[in-house]
């Protein structure tokens, strides 16, 4: 199987089997706009909440918020965004390809190119690499437009009133020249305008001193968020891995300044190992670090953790230093004194008793979205079965941990009538009272249902068959090894129940 098939078996197992559909799909659907389907939101929460086990329940020293995605602008301006959050966007005159310049591998300017014009395909177009020092990534054109910065954040405008409306009305005779309006209408709309976060982080910032004050938190302690944040990304690709729209899994954890290094290399090697409990293929995470040109305004060191996607390493989450940054700027703007006293300790700079601090952040900020992708390429599995004819045949199953199978088991009556469905509800039923996630199934054939649940990764199959009427016994078949062993239904409940509430 090579990459770029297994990319395109996953969009169509996610589509064929409910994971992931298109958003708007019967309009024609909406680019990079995605709806999760009754799979792929179990797959999500359970992901979610295995972080949310680790970074808050496992732990005394992390909080967790749920803050609205609507902030004030204000925020934004102070934490840097407005200025800073903009990429680099080039337009093909050739193809119309938009793209990030940043992004996009270098040629040397002057080299000699050929393209293919877009308009008159037999026409070949020879060239020069101009100044900027790249291509068309598309169609590899020099035919280019100058670098223009692009506003990450979505921008709408809050409240009754349509401020262009509003503006128009009031200044339709004003004798303002055409440049004039529209500097004047922009600023209208960017006063009364508000975003939607691309980031979870700021609310933890702004939210300091509430968790803080409501809490028993001392210094070192962090707030965790799991939620959505938006884009709006010039280039969206390799399905949800980048999306305008997409779910972040995001800890600021605050620690004395002069901590943060070592706080640091803590985090990222705790980060890396929580990957690698509950996946297959554990060499396919690992750490970078950023190089200095790649960090982000506010980081004085970060690290990735990669993960090996179909198309190569690729980022799944950053852990990154962000100083004092954001709590000094957003007490600056606000201010409101967002720092940390800490009586049992000196001040540094007078030696008296009692030190008052900022604290220095660490940052281990996940994409959920992204991490589904990554969990669906490491389970991706096929193998060979053969059928009862005798016959080889492909098989694929998706190797999830337990703890994440959107399905823990399904409850399978082998024959629709003597009492093995009613049965068979019975049974789960009783697993749903114990917190499991359980499908009873009695669509087709037994051979059909355990390839079905092969393909979305439910870990075991309960057959209820003659026997479990007549002994009290039931089959459980394993998903990954398709061996069946024959239990009693209390051994097979506990068997289950065991493994599931590790
Ligand atoms: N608060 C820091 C921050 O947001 P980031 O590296 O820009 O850092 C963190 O984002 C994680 O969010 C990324 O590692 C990635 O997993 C996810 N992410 C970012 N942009 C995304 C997008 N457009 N689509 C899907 N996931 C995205």
């Amino acid at each position: 199987m090579t990459q770029d098939n297994l990319m395109s078996k996953i969009v169509s197992l996610c589509k064929r089997r409910g994971f992931v559909f298109q958003s708007s799909e019967i309009y024609g659907g909406l680019k990079s706009s995605y709806d999760y389907g009754p799979l792929g939101t179990e797959l999500k929460r359970n992901l979610a909440a295995k972080w949310w086990r680790s970074m808050v329940y496992e732990r005394d020293d992390i909080h967790g918020i749920d803050a609205s995605i609507i902030m004030h602008s204000d925020v934004w301006k102070a934490s840097g965004h407005l200025k800073n959050f903009t990429d680099p966007l080039v337009d093909c005159f050739n193809c119309q390809a938009r793209f990030r310049p940043d992004k996009v591998p270098s040629v040397a300017p002057g080299t000699k190119v050929e393209y293919k014009s877009a308009k008159d395909k037999k026409k070949i177009i020879s060239s020069e690499v101009k100044e900027c020092g790249y291509v068309c990534p598309e169609c590899g054109s020099t035919d280019l437009s100058k670098e223009r910065l692009f506003r990450g954040m979505f921008q709408m405008p809050l409240g009754a009133v349509d401020p262009v409306q509003e503006f128009v009305t009031k200044n339709y005779d004003s004798g303002l020249s055409k440049e004039e309006f529209l500097k004047e209408l922009q600023k209208e709309i960017a006063d009364s305008s508000v975003y939607l976060r691309p980031e979870t982080a700021q609310a933890m910032f702004v939210q300091f001193l509430n968790v803080l004050n409501t809490t028993s938190a001392k210094v070192p302690f962090g707030i965790a968020q799991i939620g959505k944040s938006f884009r709006n990304e010039i280039v969206v690709e390799h399905f949800i891995f980048r999306s305008c729209e997409f779910e972040q899994m995001e800890m600021e954890f605050f620690c004395e300044p002069g901590s943060h290094k070592n706080w640091l290399e803590y985090w990222k090697n705790e980060r890396l190992e929580w990957y690698k409990k509950f996946v297959n293929s554990p060499e396919s995470f690992r750490l970078r670090q950023h190089t200095e040109k790649e960090r982000a305004h506010y980081s004085n060191d970060c690290y990735d953790v990669e993960f090996l996607f179909p198309w190569g390493w690729d980022e799944l989450e950053g852990i990154a230093s962000r100083t004092d940054y954001d709590l000094k700027k957003h007490s600056e703007a606000s201010r409101t004194k967002l720092s940390y006293f800490d009586p049992n300790k000196k001040d540094p700079e007078t030696g008296k008793d009692g030190w008052r601090y900022t604290p220095y952040v660490i940052e281990p900020a996940a994409g959920l979205t992204r991490l589904m992708l990554a969990v669906l390429c490491d389970a991706y599995k096929e193998d060979k079965q053969v059928d009862a004819k005798g016959e080889e045949k492909i098989r694929v199953f998706l190797k999830l941990d337990p703890s994440i199978a959107p399905f823990k088991v399904a409850i399978l009556p082998l024959l629709k009538k003597d009492g093995q469905p009613e049965k068979a509800k019975e049974i789960a039923q009783a697993l749903r009272k114990k917190g499991l996630h359980v499908s009873f199934d009695d669509a087709s054939s037994i051979g059909k249902r355990y390839a079905k649940h092969d393909e979305i990764g439910t870990p075991w199959c309960m057959t209820i068959d003659g026997d479990t009427m007549e002994k009290g016994t039931v089959t459980l078949r394993d998903r990954d090894t398709t061996q069946q062993e024959t239990l009693t239904v209390e051994e097979a409940l506990a068997k289950l129940i065991g493994f599931l509430s590790l």
